[in-house]
């Protein structure tokens, strides 16, 4: 039996009912984020629900609950379903109200619906590396936005797995913008680079995280637009994300990256992103 949280309830999954009228449903008109769970503690929660809250202010669009209103519903969910390594799902839809384009009135309250899951770290893809392929980012122009509305990523994603790749690097105008759903860096010269956080890229909080550790370990960052014949020509390549860390890349369109192995600031990194998951389990509750 799992626990789902919706508008409020606790309750069985099999129980909650939400209306063929959301307009999640309809227009993927709402916002969402995914937590990870390590240890059964969750990890950056407030920066997660901060952007969840900015996100929902992008599109006009009010949430019922402060950030820590969400990381208590978030900790209660992970709780009462056992969850140890996993993550919190969490999504806002403007509501039910019947099919129109222009927003509903004021007496509709957004949809929300949370769960907690098991999901293991993905190990052997963390040290061994993964494929990817490039794609045109075919998205629109506020991808700063983690909007429901994912066809773009849904669509490079399939395009990616067809090729027996694991992930998609979007390239827009031929700039390197981010994966379909993680974030993209590579490493020249001992550098990091990676696409600034205007509206073209979704702001990672795996991607903030590595910036931070960036600035304490001495590691050079530039964050510039750069070419997918730049982005082809580095050193070391990695894409992160909440679920899947800092993933190397070992090979983009058939091309071997580097030596085909992770590199050294890859596996750096790795490691001092590491130690913030040991420091978040050493936490005292
Ligand atoms: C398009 C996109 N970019 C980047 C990310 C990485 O963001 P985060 O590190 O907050 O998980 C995601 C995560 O799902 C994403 O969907």
């Amino acid at each position: 039996m799992t626990t789902y949280f919706n508008n409020g309830v606790y309750a069985d999954k099999e129980t909650i009912k939400v209306s063929i009228d959301d307009r999640g449903y309809y227009f993927g008109d709402g916002v969402y984020e995914v937590i990870k769970v390590y240890d059964g503690k969750l990890y950056t929660d407030q920066e997660h629900f901060t952007r969840f809250l900015q996100s929902a202010k992008k599109i006009r669009m009010d949430l019922p609950y402060t950030i820590d209103e969400f990381t208590g519903i978030a900790k209660k969910l992970a709780a009462d379903n056992g969850i140890v390594e996993g993550h919190v799902y969490i999504q806002a839809t403007r509501g039910a109200a019947p099919r129109m384009h222009n927003f509903p009135g004021e007496e509709v309250e957004p949809m929300i619906t949370a769960y907690a899951i098991h999901n293991p770290r993905p190990l052997s893809k963390i040290k061994e590396g993964v494929a990817v392929k490039t794609t045109d980012d075919i998205r629109w122009l506020r991808c700063d936005i983690k909007s429901l509305n994912l066809l773009g990523n849904v669509l490079a994603k399939q395009e990616a797995y067809d090729a027996g790749c694991a992930e998609a690097v979007f390239v827009r105008d031929g700039i390197v913008t981010e994966g379909s759903s993680s974030n993209m860096f590579g490493v020249k010269d001992g550098i990091l680079y990676t696409h600034p956080a205007t509206n073209l890229i979704l702001n990672g909080i795996t991607r903030r995280v590595i910036l931070q550790l960036c600035a304490k370990h001495s590691i050079g960052v530039m964050e510039e637009p750069f070419t997918l014949e730049q982005f082809k020509e580095m050193d070391e390549l990695f894409l992160t994300s909440t679920t899947s860390e800092i993933t190397p890349i070992v090979s983009i369109d058939g091309k071997i990256v580097g030596d085909g192995a992770p590199g050294r600031v890859t596996e750096r990194l790795q490691q001092v992103f590491e130690e913030t998951i040991h420091e978040l389990k050493m936490e005292i509750n």
